[in-house]
């Protein structure tokens, strides 16, 4: 068999890394081979978007990459039809495995179905309910045309069977995204990211991989936050409200950056352009960092250690909603929906929206101790990866 993987932006790499693991560990004890060929669509591109996370999270050079590029959402997802097209018809694969919700999902699966060849849809069935994200668009599509819809928790699974899906195509098989962190865990407190910001003590005679300093964590990125000039200050007015009690630590991508410049917002971040910090000129009289420092994006293990060791996470990020939900950490999510409402029910996870005082209430929360436990959704448990390869081989074999 020769299954295609599809990649395109930073969220995906990690959902697809177990999968190839996962095959590698398939055809180890398994008569029928499966030769997975990886296809970079090009939608992320610079180094800290891209490469940084096929180093970190081991991940094979792709077979092609497509070097499509950034572009409005029509432009970008047509490149990569037309490209994507091109692969199929020359690879002829048996199937096509795409994950998440970014434009390259979409287009990948669209090119496919046309062409007859199979679909699987990993982290299918999530519905934010608000179809001015341009990620919800995808998901529906994608869900609509695809053959193997396999869904991280059960809500997935009644929104496709709502949608008219049939049960049969639904795979309940887990968090694909908690197998890399599980994965990685012990790897990420290895990265020496804590004492590079300044977090730990450098004279800390014990750990220097603890950090010494509590600090807060965040991430803001979506067009709804950053591209609307008063939602982008409401929100910021909260975060220097937060940076006054706890530092910030931002690393900021390539999107956020732009606006800011547009909308002449920098004079309320300080910038780090290089590592190792020297945070010490920024400390007051109690050894507090109070502003949001902002960085280049940083790779998947020194992210993963700076959210395992966070105070709190603030973010408009989906991942990370269930990344924090995992390892325990209050997450203070930047927006008025979830596509992921079980890390609300059952993990760390608060929506607050742009509301500066809702913000600063769930963080202050945190620093009190009265924030919620949360619980590890069933099946995040590291094996979701498995649990498809299985499925999709019994599946494809049974014609
Ligand atoms: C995409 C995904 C989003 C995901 C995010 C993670 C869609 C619709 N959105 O949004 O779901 O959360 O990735 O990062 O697919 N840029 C660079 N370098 C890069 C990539 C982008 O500078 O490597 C800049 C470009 O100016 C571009 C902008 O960032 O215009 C946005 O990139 P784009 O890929 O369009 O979408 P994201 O906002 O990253």
């Amino acid at each position: 068999f020769k299954w295609i993987l599809v990649v395109g932006a930073r969220p995906n790499f990690m959902k697809i890394a177990p999968l190839i693991r996962a095959i590698a560990a398939h055809n180890n004890k398994n008569g029928n081979r499966i030769e997975p060929f990886l296809v970079h669509t090009g939608q992320h591109y610079d180094v800290r978007m891209s490469d940084a996370f096929f180093r970190d999270l081991q991940l094979p050079e792709p077979d092609v990459h497509l070097g499509v590029g950034s572009g409005n959402h029509g432009e970008q997802t047509g490149k990569v039809l037309i490209e994507f097209e091109k692969i199929l018809l020359q690879e002829q694969p048996d199937l096509v495995i795409v994950v998440g919700d970014v434009n390259s999902t979409l287009a990948c699966a669209l090119a496919a179905v046309k062409l007859h060849i199979p679909v699987a849809h990993v982290e299918a069935g999530l519905r934010s309910f608000d179809r001015d994200m341009p990620e919800e668009i995808n998901r529906i599509v994608t869900d609509a045309i695809s053959d193997f819809l396999f869904t991280p928790s059960p809500d997935g699974d009644e929104h496709l069977l709502g949608g008219g899906i049939p049960k049969e195509k639904i795979f309940l098989v887990g968090n694909i995204m908690i197998d890399s962190l599980l994965f990685n865990l012990e790897q990420a407190k290895k990265t020496s990211i804590l004492s590079l910001l300044g977090l730990s003590n450098s004279n800390a005679d014990e750990n220097p991989a603890m950090p010494s300093i509590p600090y807060a964590l965040l991430t803001l990125h979506r067009p709804a936050s950053v591209d609307n000039r008063e939602t982008f200050n409401r929100i910021l007015a909260g975060l220097l409200e937060v940076a006054l009690r706890i530092p910030v630590i931002f690393p900021m991508h390539p999107r956020t950056r732009k606006q800011m410049h547009t909308f002449g917002l920098d004079g309320n971040f300080v910038f780090h352009d290089a590592l190792p910090v020297d945070m010490s000129s920024y400390r007051d009289q109690n050894g507090l960092m109070p502003k949001i420092h902002c960085f280049e994006p940083f790779g998947y293990l020194d992210f993963l250690q700076l959210m395992a060791n966070a105070k709190v996470v603030l973010t408009d990020s989906g991942g990370i909603q269930e990344e924090t939900t995992v390892l325990g950490i209050p997450c203070v999510t930047l927006r008025d929906s979830t596509e992921r409402p079980i890390t609300v029910t059952e993990g760390t996870n608060v929506l607050v929206h742009d509301d500066p005082q809702k913000i600063v209430a769930e963080v202050s929360k945190v620093l009190e101790g009265r924030s919620r436990k949360g619980r590890r959704p069933d099946l995040w448990d590291g094996q979701t990866a498995e649990r498809i390869i299985s499925v999709l081989s019994e599946q494809l074999t049974s014609g």
